[in-house]
C-alpha cells in the first residue's frame, strides 16, 4: 500500500468507466445526459442517485454522498484510497510502480491491520495450547466445532487475565495503534488494558483477508453474549459479512450466498460443506452489505433464526437485498432452531431441505403475515395486502412486480384489479394493455447548507466552463466553501478526461458533496462564458448600487445634490430592473 504516482492515477482514471463500475452493483437507467438509480448509501424508494458519464462522477440528492470512481469503491468496500486505487488499477490493467512512501493515514491503517493479525494469531495460539484455555477448548468441543473449523477461521481465546496488550507492546506495536484498532481500551488512569477478556474469539476479515476486527463470545451466560470490536478506521460492521472472505470462492462460483444470523451458523455451515454461508455481525442487513454481496453473487437465500425476531429481521434483510437488485429468497428452519443447531442435530440435508423450500420475499412475507394475523378477517386481509404491496412496490423489476400482485390476489382471495388500484402509483395497473413508460423521476435538489445561493449559481456556471475559473476573483464568492471550490476548479485545470475526479481530489472533504452535486448538474448553457460575464457584471452593478444608495437617497434633505452620482444611481436602477437585488 504505497503512495501511487500521480501519472499512474491519471492513467487509471482515464481507463475507467464509472457507469460500468457503478452499474455492476446499482441498476441504472438513463436520465437525460446522466444515469440514475437507487442510492447504495441510504435506503430510498425512488432513485435520487445520479451518475454522470461525462464527468465520471456520482452524486446522491437524497443523502449527499458523491465522488468519483475511487471514492465509490472506497465507500462501498470500505477501503483506503490506495487500496481502492490498487483494485481499480487491476481492473483496468494498469501496473502500479509504487514509490515506497506511505501517507500517514494509510500507514496507520496498515499498522492497525498488522496489530489485528498479530492479535488473531496470539489468541489462536492460546486457544490451541495454553493451559488457561482449557475451558475454552471444552466449550469449542461442546459446540461441535472441529479442528478444521478452529484452524480455518483462526478461532482463538482471549484469556481472563488479558495479556494481549502487553504481548503486542513487546512486539513493538504502538499503544495508540492498539487503541485505534479496538484491541486495547483505556483504564481510568489512562493506561491501556485489553479490550476482550475470557472470550472465544472470531477474527473478522475484509475482502482481502486482512483481520479488521473481532467478535468475542462469552463461554458462559455473561453479557453481552457477543462483544464486537468497536468501529474503527478499518472496521465498520455495516460493511462486512462474516465468512464471506472464507467462502468467497464458493459464493463467486455459484453467484449465490446463504445469509445467516450469526458466527456459529456460518462456521457450522462451512464445516458441513456449505461454504456459501455468511452473516452480518449482529446488525440488520444494510444496503452496503447488499452491495458488497453483489460483487460476488446475483442472489441470496436468507435463513435466520426461527423465532419472531429472526423472521422479522429476515424480511427486512430481504427487502434491503431486493432493493439493491439481488435476487432473494427466505428460508425457515424448523421452530426453535437456528441453522447451527439444525446442522449439528440433523446434518446438512436437513438444512438443505429448508433452503430448497425457501420462498421469494413476497411469498414469505405474505405467509408470515397471514400466520401472525391468525384469522383472516376482511380487515386482516386488507392489512396484509397493504403491507405486502408496500414491499412489492419497492421491487425494481416491473415484470416481477406484476407477477407478485397477481399471486398476492390469488393467495388472499382478493379481486386483482381492486388490489392493483389500492396499491397506488408504484403498482402496475392493468395486467395487459399498452406498456407505459415509467414516469420520469423528479429529483428534489438539496442545497448544501453552508453555500449561499449566489455562490452555488456562480459555481454552477463555472462548472460548465472550468477555464474561466482562472479569471474569477476569489472575493466574488461569498463563502469559504465557495472559495474552496473555486480553488479546486483552478487546480483541476481545463476540462478533459479525468477532470471530475481531479477536481474532487483537489477539494477538502467537506466541499466534495457540494462539488459532486454541481458535477452532475444538468443545466446546459449555450455560452457559459457569456453567462458568467453577465453574472459578474450584474454583481458589480449591484454592489455599486448598494454602495451609493445611502448617499443618493439622502440628497436634497439639507445635503448637496451630486447630479453625477444621482444619474449613475438611476442608470443602475434601470439596468438592474427586473432582477433581484439579493
Ligand atoms: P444469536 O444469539 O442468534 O447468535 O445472535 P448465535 O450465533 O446463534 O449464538 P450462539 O453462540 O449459538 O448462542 C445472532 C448474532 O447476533 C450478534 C452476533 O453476531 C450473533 O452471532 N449478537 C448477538 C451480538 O452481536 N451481540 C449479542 O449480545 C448477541
Ligand atoms: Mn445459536
Amino acid at each position: 500500500m504505497a503512495m501511487i504516482p500521480p501519472e499512474t492515477l491519471e492513467l487509471i482514471r482515464t481507463r475507467l468507466d464509472i457507469v460500468e463500475l457503478v452499474g455492476e452493483c446499482v441498476p441504472l437507467s438513463r436520465a437525460g445526459r446522466n444515469l440514475k438509480g437507487r442510492c447504495p448509501f441510504h435506503q430510498e424508494r425512488s432513485p435520487s442517485f445520479i451518475v454522470s458519464p461525462e464527468r465520471q462522477t456520482f452524486h446522491c440528492f437524497g443523502c449527499g454522498e458523491g465522488g468519483d470512481a475511487f471514492s465509490f469503491v472506497m465507500k462501498t468496500e470500505n477501503l483506503a484510497f490506495t487500496e481502492a486505487a490498487e483494485k481499480l488499477a487491476a481492473r483496468v490493467g494498469v501496473v502500479i510502480e509504487a514509490d515506497k512512501t506511505l501517507g500517514p493515514e494509510d500507514r496507520a491503517r496498515l499498522r492497525m491491520k498488522e496489530a489485528l493479525e498479530y492479535a488473531a494469531q496470539h489468541y489462536h495460539a492460546l486457544l490451541q495450547r495454553d493451559p488457561a484455555a482449557e475451558a475454552a477448548r471444552k466449550y469449542v468441543a461442546s459446540r461441535h466445532l472441529n479442528a478444521a473449523s478452529v484452524d480455518g477461521f483462526v478461532l482463538g481465546y482471549a484469556p481472563r487475565q488479558g495479556n494481549l496488550v502487553a504481548a503486542a507492546r513487546r512486539k513493538g506495536f504502538e499503544e495508540e495503534i492498539l487503541m485505534k484498532a479496538g484491541l486495547a481500551a483505556k483504564r481510568a488512569d489512562g493506561s491501556p488494558r485489553d479490550y476482550f477478556f475470557d472470550r472465544l474469539m472470531f477474527p473478522i476479515r475484509d475482502g482481502k483477508g486482512s483481520v479488521i476486527g473481532f467478535g468475542g463470545r462469552t463461554l458462559g451466560d455473561g453479557e453481552p453474549k457477543y462483544l464486537n470490536s468497536p468501529e474503527s478506521p478499518v472496521f465498520s460492521k455495516s460493511r462486512v459479512l462474516y465468512g464471506l472472505f472464507e467462502g468467497a470462492a464458493a459464493v463467486r462460483k455459484g453467484r449465490k450466498a446463504h445469509l445467516m444470523e450469526g458466527y456459529m451458523d456460518v462456521i457450522a455451515a462451512h464445516q458441513h460443506g456449505l461454504k456459501t454461508a455468511c452473516a452480518p455481525l449482529g446488525t440488520a442487513l444494510t444496503g452496503e452489505h447488499a452491495m458488497l454481496l453483489k460483487r460476488y453473487a446475483d442472489s441470496a437465500v436468507i435463513v435466520f433464526d426461527a423465532d419472531a425476531a429472526g423472521q422479522t429481521a429476515a424480511v427486512r434483510g430481504a427487502e434491503v437485498a431486493l432493493a439493491a437488485g439481488l435476487g432473494v429468497r427466505v428460508g425457515t428452519v424448523p421452530e426453535g432452531k437456528d441453522p447451527d443447531e439444525l446442522l449439528h442435530a440433523k446434518g446438512l440435508e436437513a438444512l438443505q431441505g429448508a433452503l430448497d423450500a425457501a420462498l421469494d420475499l413476497v411469498a414469505f412475507k405474505t405467509e408470515l403475515l397471514i400466520k401472525r394475523a391468525g384469522e383472516l378477517t376482511p380487515e386482516a386481509k386488507s392489512a396484509v395486502a397493504k403491507d405486502v404491496l408496500s414491499t412489492i412496490s419497492q421491487c425494481p423489476d416491473e415484470v416481477l412486480k406484476d407477477e407478485w400482485v397477481r399471486r398476492l390476489a390469488l393467495r388472499l382471495g382478493l379481486n386483482e384489479e381492486s388490489l392493483r388500484r389500492s396499491g397506488g402509483k408504484a403498482i402496475p395497473q392493468a395486467r395487459r394493455g399498452p406498456a407505459t413508460a415509467p414516469s420520469p423521476v423528479k429529483v428534489e435538489p438539496i442545497r448544501p447548507a453552508d453555500i449561499p445561493t449566489w455562490d452555488l449559481q456562480l459555481l454552477g456556471v463555472l462548472f460548465k466552463t472550468p477555464v474561466s475559473a482562472r479569471d474569477v476573483e476569489e472575493a466574488v464568492l461569498d463563502s469559504d466553501a465557495g472559495r474552496a471550490i473555486l480553488a479546486g476548479l483552478r487546480a483541476a485545470g481545463p476540462y478533459g478526461e479525468g477532470w471530475g475526479g481531479r477536481l474532487l481530489e483537489a477539494l477538502p472533504p467537506a466541499e466534495r458533496g457540494a462539488a459532486s452535486r454541481l458535477l452532475v448538474d444538468e443545466l446546459g448553457y449555450e455560452d457559459p462564458a457569456g453567462v458568467l460575464s453577465a453574472m459578474l457584471d450584474k454583481r458589480r452593478r449591484l454592489k455599486r448600487l448598494k454602495e451609493i444608495e445611502p448617499a443618493v437617497l439622502s440628497m436634497g434633505a439639507g445635503r448637496p445634490v451630486d447630479a453625477g452620482l444621482r444619474d449613475e444611481y438611476q442608470r443602475l436602477v434601470v439596468e438592474l430592473k427586473g432582477t433581484k437585488r439579493g
